[in-house]
């Protein structure tokens, strides 16, 4: 039904901020189930999750997986983690597009000043804070979600600095009612995302990870056709770090090349007015992979 992404600074409410909205949700008259996707459910430690890129794309990985696993026209989710860069609130709204559901960005927008503060704090009081320099460089990298984006809208905004994170604090309930307002076909101000191909053609400026989509893509290919080739039936490892293909029988090579470029002109296209499409070949293949799931899984 919808995926809600929480973003904001290290120890800026953003758990607060979660759990203050799915409580509010269950109150409310919808039927939807209500989950909360965070770091604590794959125990993963605040410093050791951010300690270097490697274990930060892990935790965006594992995430990432587990909302594309559970997004659903029957539940609610939302994800609390700093879904701080811009790129990776891009795929998550990618997820909830595939899925055909509402989706929005609750941001918990306080003062640099008050979330150092409140580490410290935490870390007084022997709660689990994050380790000075890891902060301070989250709080560096932090991209501020802008409303003008399609994978920051709608967003609402707390202010944490100013009032406390409440169930009926103002930003909460206007998202409550987004998620929860019935929609129908004169229903104009929320917005149901929904999975199509749209008809312009690709931007021609973007050859670079134009080249690198298609170089990505083949490599999928051609891991699935060697595999097949191998009489392999049931999952297909494409690589290290990237999900399995679960796939029950062989594919042929006519459909995986038509499914190829139905993505290819699916990613090229949601660039024309965003970020590059995949941040890196590794993503490229990663979504590539997760499309062919569910184009093709059962
Ligand atoms: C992270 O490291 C800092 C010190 O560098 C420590 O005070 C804090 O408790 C650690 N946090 C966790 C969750 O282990």
């Amino acid at each position: 039904m919808a995926l809600v992404v929480i973003c904001g600074q290290p120890c800026s409410g953003k758990s607060t901020a979660a759990t203050c909205l799915a409580e509010a949700l269950r109150a409310s008259e919808s039927k939807a189930t209500v989950r909360v996707i965070d770091e604590t459910f794959f125990h993963l430690d605040r410093n050791q999750s951010y300690a270097n890129m490697i274990a930060e794309k892990n935790v965006r990985g594992v995430l990432r997986s587990e909302v594309d696993r559970s997004v659903s026209k029957d539940n609610i989710i939302i994800v609390d983690s700093l879904n701080s860069i811009k790129g990776y609130r891009y795929e998550l709204w990618c997820l909830a597009r595939a899925a055909g559901v509402r989706y929005c960005v609750l941001h918990c927008d306080v003062k640099d000043t008050d979330c150092r503060k409140w580490n410290e704090d935490r870390k007084d009081k022997g709660e689990a804070g994050y380790d000075e320099i890891i902060f301070e460089d989250l709080v560096r990298r932090f991209e501020k979600p802008d409303s003008k984006n399609r994978w920051d809208s709608p967003l609402f905004e707390l202010q944490p600095s100013k009032d406390e994170i409440e169930k009926s604090s103002p930003a909460i309930l206007d998202a409550v009612s987004y998620l929860t307002k019935t929609v129908d076909s004169k229903t104009r101000d929320v917005k149901i995302l929904q999975p199509t191909i749209a008809t312009q053609s690709v931007r021609p400026s973007n050859a670079n990870s134009l080249y690198e989509l298609d170089q990505a893509t083949q490599e999928v290919m051609n891991a699935i056709i060697a595999a097949q080739s191998n009489s392999l039936n049931g999952p297909v490892l494409i690589g290290s770090g990237l999900p399995t293909l679960n796939i029950r029988s062989a594919v042929g090579y006519p459909e995986l090349r038509r499914l190829r470029r139905t993505f290819i002109k699916l990613t090229s296209q949601t660039s024309l007015s965003g970020p590059p499409p995949p941040a890196d070949a590794e993503s490229a293949k990663r979504m590539f992979v997760d499309y062919l799931n569910r184009e093709l899984g059962d």
